[in-house]
């Protein structure tokens, strides 16, 4: 858990989920915190904690993890749209990316303010990297009667990391041909619409809803 802070996420992910054989290592920047939450937690739990740069994951091997669940940490690095924010937030990226094993996810909870959205289909859309093509889907989170932050739509975004293959041209190339075109399929009637990535920007800020985002890299590679 990228981020982590004071939160008891950590935890509930190991106690809630019910998943067999499942290990958290959350990170956060505040020494201070680290250290309460590594002191405080239930000792029979895979739970461990460091103090670490989420954008600068020193000592975090390639490929270690199958999950990044971020819960408002992407909100506290992008503060604005400025050109010095906007490189912090994909140099975040690119570490998640970094560390997620291939086919991992990177979960986001965020406010997803329009310059967040826009922050992250720079990168994983039009970004440049050629390794790997990313499935996006946002999901509106509903609101829980009585609990304290229901004045704010909250949304649930998952990002999943497919590997390209880097022997297969065609691959390749159609993954640079599609850096300006988005499909978007809205996921509760399957239509499946193709827009340049400056609509799809507009389509998401006027009507946050539920989206999959996604260049059909590999339909298109079977001629489909
Ligand atoms: C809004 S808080 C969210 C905390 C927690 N995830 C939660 O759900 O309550 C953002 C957290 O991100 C941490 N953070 C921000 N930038 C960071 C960075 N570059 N590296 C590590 N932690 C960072 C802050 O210290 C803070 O604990």
């Amino acid at each position: 858990m990228p981020g982590c802070g004071n939160s008891d996420l950590s935890q509930k992910l190991l106690t809630k989920l019910g998943v067999s054989n499942l290990e958290v290592h959350s990170v956060d920047y505040e020494e201070a915190v680290v250290k309460k939450m590594e002191e405080s937690k239930p000792k029979d739990l895979k739970l461990t904690y460091s103090v670490g740069d989420v954008t600068k994951l020193v000592g975090h091997a390639d490929a270690g993890y199958e999950y990044a669940v971020d819960k408002g940490t992407l909100d506290a690095i992008a503060v604005d749209d400025k050109e010095e924010t906007v490189k912090m937030c994909h140099t975040y990226f690119k570490e998640m990316v970094r560390v997620l094993a291939k086919d991992g996810t990177f979960m986001i909870v965020s406010l997803l303010q329009p310059h967040v959205y826009k922050i992250l289909l720079d990168y994983f859309v039009k970004g440049d990297d050629l390794a790997n093509l990313f499935t996006i889907k946002v999901n509106r989170i509903e609101h829980i009667e009585g609990y304290a932050e229901k004045q704010f739509i909250k949304y649930f975004v998952s990002v999943k990391k497919m590997p390209i293959d880097s022997s297969n041209a065609k691959q390749l190339e159609m993954r640079t041909k599609l850096q300006d075109m988005v499909h978007i399929k809205d996921s509760v009637n399957s239509e499946v619409q193709s827009l340049n990535y400056e609509k799809a920007i507009e389509k998401i800020k006027v009507d946050q809803q539920i989206y999959m985002i996604a260049p059909t890299l590999k339909s298109l590679d079977k001629g489909r």
